[in-house]
Parts: C-alpha cells; structure tokens; sequence
C-alpha cells in the first residue's frame, strides 16, 4: 500500500524510507538507515515530479505515485544524476509515457550514459530558468558539486520550498516528516562529513545561492525535511568554513600494545592542556565518526604500528580517505612503534597530498616505548599547543 503526504497544497512527499539500508556505497555506515524523498508538484495546468528513488524501491515509489492517482505526469525533475534518486527515472516514464525529464545538460549526458534514458525524452533546465504549472512555478537553480558535477537544486517560487536532493540531506529514516533539530544535527553532519566535505569552497559558493532566497522549507532527498531552513544553513556555514576548533583527531592501529601505549600517553597529555581529542581505535570504529570528527579539528595525528615496512592497512585507510574527504584540518603527525624499521611515515605522507597541512615531527618507537619516546610525545603536545595558540583557538 503506498502513501504520500501533503507537505503544502498541492506539493506532496511520495518518496520512499529505507529503513534497513546499513551501507552506502559498500563503504559508509547508516546506523539510522535513510530515505530517497521525492516530490509531487501539482500545479493548475501541469504536474511535476521532483527526484525519484533507488532502484530496489522503484515499485514503491510507483505504489506511491499511484495512490495519487494522477492523469498525467508532465515532468520529472531530476535533480541529480546519482542513481538513489535518478534510478527510477526508466519505470516512472514507462508508466508515464508522456513526461519530459528536466535536468541540467551535463545531467542528461549522464542519465543519458548511466539508465540509457532517450535524448528525446529530456528538456534542459538553464541556470535561473523557470518551468510554470499554472499556479505553482519551478525555478531551477545550479548548485554544482553537491556532490557531482551537475547538482542543481528546484525552488517552487509560491510555496517558498527549495528542494535541493542530496544538499542538507541526512542518511536518516524517520517517519518524521520534519527534522527534529536534537535529533537531525548529528546525522546532519555525518552526511556532510561524507559526501559534502570535498567540496566545502563551492558549497560556501552554493549557500549565498540559497541564502538570497525567500526560504520557508528546505525538503532535500535524503531524511527529513527543513522547516527552518535557517538552522540546516547556519551548519553548513560552520561545517564548511574554514574556522578550526582546539581538537585533535587520533585515528589508531596496534598490534601488540605498543602504539596504543604511546596514544594512551598523548591522549592524556593533550587532555592536559586542554586540547579535545577524539580517538579512534580504527578497526572498532565507524569510518562515519571518524570523518565528522575531522570536520571541525585543527589536528589530526595517526597512529600506526608499521607493517612489512610501511602503515597498517587500517591506517592506510584512513589517510586515503582523510585525503579524499580534504578535511580543514591544519596540522598532521604520525605516531607509532615499529618492530625493526619501514618508511611508514613517508609512505603515510605519500598518501595524503591534498591535505593541505603542516606536519609536525612525527614520534616513532622501536618495540615498546620508553622514556624518551614518552618526552617526544610531550613535546609533540607541546607543538600542537603552541600551534593552536598561534591560532587562536587554544
Ligand atoms: Fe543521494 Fe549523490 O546521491
């Protein structure tokens, strides 16, 4: 049985919540599952539907639409070419024969290439461009690299709703049509730790893009929706400026306690000068923490124990996705124990060329620490302290 939900007359939620999803992208954890929100924009003369959803739930979409029990479909907006919301592109226009996909050109390349949708069947969206349905106006809005090249986002001018499919949205399943700001700002973040993170100088772009609009609702494509548009913007604006906060980021791998030992001593020594730390042991740990963690620190210090001469694979890890994610994080180091040599700190190095940081002397011990990897690790502290200070934030 499908449902649909009127959000504003005439403008109806038809997507579909994925309660059980655990992964995305074979890579990033859902704990709270997710949705793929899609819209219904029924206008006097013509209707519209915004977004769609991943294919495995194409058939409820559909149950959805049709509990509408519209005549025609005259529109699909595709907002983005990401499967989890064009995927279902191919079955709505199969029942709905007569609809024209909206999208931007470098969009319809994509769609074109990826579900094999006929050139036919598109009309491009232009930057600014507006799309009437009698009483309801469409206005197409580009807000590139959230998170591909050809995201736009959709503003229905007389309801005052941007819908703008992955930008502000959340891995969240709720049967809450809105956000609860307790609740949301932490999936909030982990998304954009995620997917968003990379792009942070053209988001900054993007958000006085939505900030110039008359804005009462936010309605993204994953999650609930914004019906204070101003608190998911406040966020971002923290999330991606460049502002960094006293916090180190401690990403760990031991095999035989010797790392640990020397993390346990640096955690405590930060802790005394009044650093936040957030650690990880890495193979117990969810990679999602890890990357909102590295939202906001000023540092971040890996420790590894090394192997067959270089990091650990679970180190590894970490500094390819650290350097995919291009966090504002400032300053780097290394700690770890090695068993009887390696270059695991150049290789980690190697690794992580877009981290646009300052290293700071890596510690590294043979076997078990000692006493004097123990005063290195002081004035690793130290560094990073005084580092933070010249920064203002410590
Ligand atoms: Fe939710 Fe980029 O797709």
């Amino acid at each position: 049985m499908g449902f649909s939900r009127e959000i504003r007359p005439g403008v109806f939620s038809v997507g579909v919540i994925d309660w059980d999803r655990r992964l995305f992208d074979e890579l990033i954890p859902l704990p709270d599952g997710t949705s793929y929100n899609a819209y219904v924009v029924r206008g006097s003369e013509k209707t519209a539907l915004i977004d769609t959803a991943d294919p495995p739930m194409a058939e409820v979409l559909m149950e959805n639409l049709e509990g509408l029990a519209l005549d025609r479909l005259d529109y699909v907006v595709a907002n983005h070419a990401e499967q989890d919301h064009s995927g279902s592109i191919p079955r709505v226009l199969e029942r709905f024969p007569e609809a024209k996909v909206i999208c931007t050109s470098r969009c319809q390349e994509l769609l074109e290439e990826h579900l094999k949708v006929p050139a036919e069947k598109f009309e491009t969206a232009e930057d600014k461009s507006t799309l009437p349905l009698g009483d309801k106006t469409l206005e197409f809005l580009y807000t590139p690299w959230v998170h591909w090249p050809e995201t736009m986002s959709t503003y229905l001018r007389e309801d005052k709703i941007l819908f703008s499919c992955d930008f502000f949205g959340t891995h969240y399943a709720t049967s809450d049509l809105f956000a609860d700001e307790r609740i949301i700002y932490e999936p909030a973040k982990r998304y954009y730790a995620e997917i968003m993170m990379p792009f942070r100088v053209i988001i900054r772009k993007n958000l006085e893009i939505v900030e110039a609009l008359d804005l009462e609702m936010i309605a993204p494509s994953h999650g609930p929706l914004h019906s204070d548009p101003s608190f998911i913007i406040e966020a971002y604006r923290d999330w991606s400026s460049e502002d960094v906060k006293n916090e180190v980021v401690i990403p760990y791998v031991s095999m035989h306690g010797s790392t640990k030992l020397m993390v346990d001593h640096l955690v405590d020594a930060l802790i005394a000068r009044e650093i936040g730390v957030k650690r990880f042991d890495i193979a117990a740990s969810d990679l999602g923490k890890m990357a909102m963690a590295l939202v906001d620190a000023a540092t971040l210090v890996l420790g590894t124990c090394t192997v067959l001469a270089g990091p650990h694979p679970n180190a590894a890890l970490v500094a390819f996705l650290a350097n995919a994610l291009r966090p504002k994080t400032r300053f780097a180091s290394v700690i770890g124990s090695y068993g009887w040599g390696g270059k695991t700190v150049k290789v980690i190095q190697d690794m992580m060329p877009h981290l646009k940081v300052e290293m700071i002397e890596p510690v590294l011990a043979k076997g078990l620490p000692g006493e004097e990897e123990y005063l290195a690790l002081d004035r690793l502290a130290d560094e990073i302290l005084k580092r933070h200070k010249e920064l203002g934030i410590a």
